[in-house]
């Protein structure tokens, strides 16, 4: 049997773990077309979430239009509306009804059809040449609009803290939203993980997005969910482990699913070879940390030495009372504005979350830190 752990993309299927309060709160959600916000640290399962729930649909909602919108990487208008153009054949599978669609809803701007070599699938280019961004939205919008008519739809829009950092971010979030407004049987989820700018965008009162969507903060799978599907998936290929060994392996790496995906993918190579002991554990994260040594040491060297300072101070003190005199001194930093700058900094970087405490959010950074940071 292959390895049936998978750390690198998301995940479905007998890969995917539970959350099935979640997969049922999203499916809420969705039915009564209410906006969400879904957000978490990075790498905590939202986009596997969404793919599971719009796999689900598939296969018992079929009514419901999913339209899945990858947004990492786009850094324009243009590239937004692009991407959501491409994907509308997912809308209408059928090519000559979609462009019968196309002819009779667009308006004053042209678009160029190519087939996706992957799925045969058409897909839709706006050509911005002939238009402003603004007419080509409000097709789009228009356009999603009419389908949404005939049938319930829910468009994830993930990524979506990218909008942010578009350089007429503040426009086009107005504009988005006055069309996402009339969309009554529409359910828009909005996902992302950097945290200070998705919060920025729907907790600040001058922002178009204030209090435009249900906040769900994703949280850690459970223990008690974790156990049964690891034991199972072991046990598929013969490489059985009891539930107390599970259970601490689920602990140490504090629940978080890509890294016990991640762990549990190395440990499956590992039985192969040699059994279950005491040292398994250690042993595989010692050599899964020294596999990111040079990634590690190339980001530690690039940190100034306040920030290296910072990060001492944060490991210490297990993220909190970071402002005490005492701890200052213990790592040797001159005053708590610099903490207060580096903090920003770092959080800046995606190197440090908040969540009450300073947490360095990558758990092998927190744990090759503590082995080369020379504390
Ligand atoms: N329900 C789950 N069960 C088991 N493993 C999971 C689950 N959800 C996520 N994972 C693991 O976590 C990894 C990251 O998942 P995913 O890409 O969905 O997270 P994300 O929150 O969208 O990440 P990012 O912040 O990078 O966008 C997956 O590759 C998988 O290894
Ligand atoms: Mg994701």
């Amino acid at each position: 049997m292959n390895n049936p752990f998978n750390y690198s993309n998301f995940v479905t299927g007998r890969c995917f773990c539970n959350r099935k309060t979640e997969q049922e709160d999203l499916m809420e959600f969705i039915r009564s077309s209410q906006n969400v916000l879904l957000y978490s640290h990075r790498r905590t399962g939202k986009s596997s979430l969404i793919k599971q729930v719009f796999l689900n649909i598939k296969q018992n909602s079929p009514e419901i239009g999913t339209l899945y919108i990858d947004l990492y990487g786009t850094t324009s208008e243009k590239e937004f509306i692009t991407r959501i153009f491409q994907q509308l054949s997912v809308l209408e599978t059928n090519t000559d009804k979609l462009l019968k669609l196309l002819k009779n809803s667009i308006e004053k701007f042209s678009f160029q059809i190519s087939v996706e070599p992957g799925t045969n699938l058409p897909a839709i280019t706006p050509l911005f040449r002939s238009a402003d961004e603004n007419l080509v939205l409000k097709n789009l919008m228009g356009l999603l609009k009419k389908f949404s008519k005939k049938r319930k739809i829910v468009i994830a829009l993930d990524e979506f803290q990218e909008v942010a950092k578009y350089a007429n971010a503040d426009l086009f979030e107005k504009n988005l939203r006055s069309y996402i407004q009339q969309h009554s049987n529409i359910c828009y989820i909005f996902s992302g993980s950097q945290q200070h700018l998705l919060t920025a965008m729907f907790q600040s009162q001058s922002r178009a997005f204030y209090q435009q969507a249900a906040s769900y903060p994703l949280q850690q799978i459970k223990t008690a969910h974790y156990i049964p599907w690891m034991g199972k998936m072991f046990d598929k290929g013969n490489l059985s482990i009891n539930n107390r060994d599970l259970q601490a392996i689920v602990e140490h790496f504090e629940n978080h699913p890509m890294y016990i995906q991640l762990f549990c993918f190395f440990l499956w190579q590992e039985l192969q070879r040699n059994s279950w002991n005491d040292q398994t554990i250690n042993l595989i994260e010692r050599a899964m940390i020294d596999q990111k040594h040079l990634e590690y040491q190339t980001l530690w060297d690039n940190l100034s030495i306040n920030q290296k300072k910072t990060l001492k101070l944060i490991l210490i003190n297990e993220g909190q009372n970071l402002f005490a005199a005492e701890a200052l001194i213990a790592v040797n930093i001159k005053t708590a504005s610099i903490v207060t700058r580096c903090l920003k900094t770092l959080s800046e970087k995606e190197i440090l979350v908040k969540n009450g405490k300073y947490i360095i959010q990558d758990l092998f950074l927190k744990k090759w830190l503590a082995l080369n940071a020379q504390l």
